[in-house]
C-alpha cells in the first residue's frame, strides 16, 4: 500500500502530508517567535533552526510533488457537493503553492539581507544566497511579503484542519481516517 488508488492514499503519500504538514505547522510558530526574542545568541540559533527546517520542507514538497504526479488522487465522496469539492481543491492548491512559495520567500529574506547570514542547514550544508538585489529596502520587501504568506496560508490550513475535523465529526466520513491510514477505505465507515 505504497501508493494511491482511486480510493485511498497510500502510505508514501500519509507520510509526506503530515511530516510536511507538522513542520510547516511548527515553521509558523518558530517564526512567529524568533522575531520577538531579544536575547541576541539564542535569536541566532532560532533563525538557523527555522532557515534549515524551512529549506526540508522545500526539499520534501519537491518530492511530494513528483509522487503527487505520479500517483492517481483517492476520489472525493459522493455526498460532498459541487461547492464543497471545489472549496476543498482550491484549499488544497493554495497549500500546496503555500509549501514553495513561502520558502522561497524566506530564501530571499535572508538573500537580500545586507548581512548575507549564511544558512548551515542543519549544520551540515551551506546553502548558497538567491542571485537578487541586496538592499535593506528589498529584505523589508521579502521579509513582509513571507510574513503575509505564511501567516496567510496558516488561515487556509486552519480552514483545512477544521474542514478535516468536520468531516470525521459531522459527516462521519473516512476523509480523515484515509489520510492516516491506507487501509480506512476498506476498514473504515463507507465514503459514501
Ligand atoms: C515552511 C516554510 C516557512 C514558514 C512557514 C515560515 C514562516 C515564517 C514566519 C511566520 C515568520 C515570522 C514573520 C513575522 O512575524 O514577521 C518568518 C520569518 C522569517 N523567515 Fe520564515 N518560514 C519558512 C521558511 C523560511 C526559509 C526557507 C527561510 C530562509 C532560508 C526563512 C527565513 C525567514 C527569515 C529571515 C525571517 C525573519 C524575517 C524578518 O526579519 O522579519 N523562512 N518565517
Ligand atoms: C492537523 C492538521 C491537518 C489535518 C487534520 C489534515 C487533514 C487532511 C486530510 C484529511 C486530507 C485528505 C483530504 C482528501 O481526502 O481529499 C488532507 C489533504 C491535504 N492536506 Fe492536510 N491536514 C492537516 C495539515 C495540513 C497542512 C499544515 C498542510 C500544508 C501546509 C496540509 C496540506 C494538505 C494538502 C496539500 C492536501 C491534499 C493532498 C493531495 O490530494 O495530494 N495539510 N489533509
Amino acid at each position: 500500500m505504497l501508493r494511491n488508488s482511486r480510493d485511498s492514499f497510500g502510505l508514501v503519500s500519509i507520510l509526506f502530508h503530515w511530516v510536511i504538514g507538522l513542520i510547516f505547522l511548527g515553521q509558523i510558530a518558530l517564526g512567529y517567535l524568533m522575531v520577538r526574542v531579544s536575547d541576541f545568541t539564542l535569536q541566532f540559533s532560532l533563525y538557523q533552526w527555522h532557515k534549515s527546517f524551512g529549506f526540508l520542507v522545500l526539499g520534501l514538497s519537491a518530492l511530494r510533488l513528483l509522487w503527487k504526479l505520479a500517483n492517481p488522487r483517492p476520489r472525493d465522496p459522493e455526498h460532498m457537493n459541487s461547492l464543497e469539492r471545489v472549496a476543498a481543491h482550491a484549499a488544497h492548491v493554495i497549500l500546496y503553492l503555500s509549501l514553495f512559495i513561502v520558502p522561497l520567500t524566506g530564501w530571499a529574506v535572508a538573500s537580500s539581507s545586507p548581512l548575507q547570514i549564511p544558512t548551515f542547514m542543519f549544520n551540515l550544508v551551506v546553502i548558497p544566497q538567491l542571485p537578487i538585489t541586496i538592499s535593506d529596502a528589498a529584505e523589508a520587501f521579502w521579509a513582509a511579503s513571507h510574513a503575509w504568506l505564511a501567516y496567510l496560508s496558516a488561515v487556509v490550513a486552519a480552514g483545512h484542519i477544521l474542514a478535516a475535523l468536520h468531516h470525521h465529526f459531522w459527516k462521519r466520513d473516512t476523509i480523515l481516517m484515509r489520510m492516516l491510514s491506507p487501509s480506512a477505505a476498506k476498514t473504515g465507515r463507507n465514503v459514501n
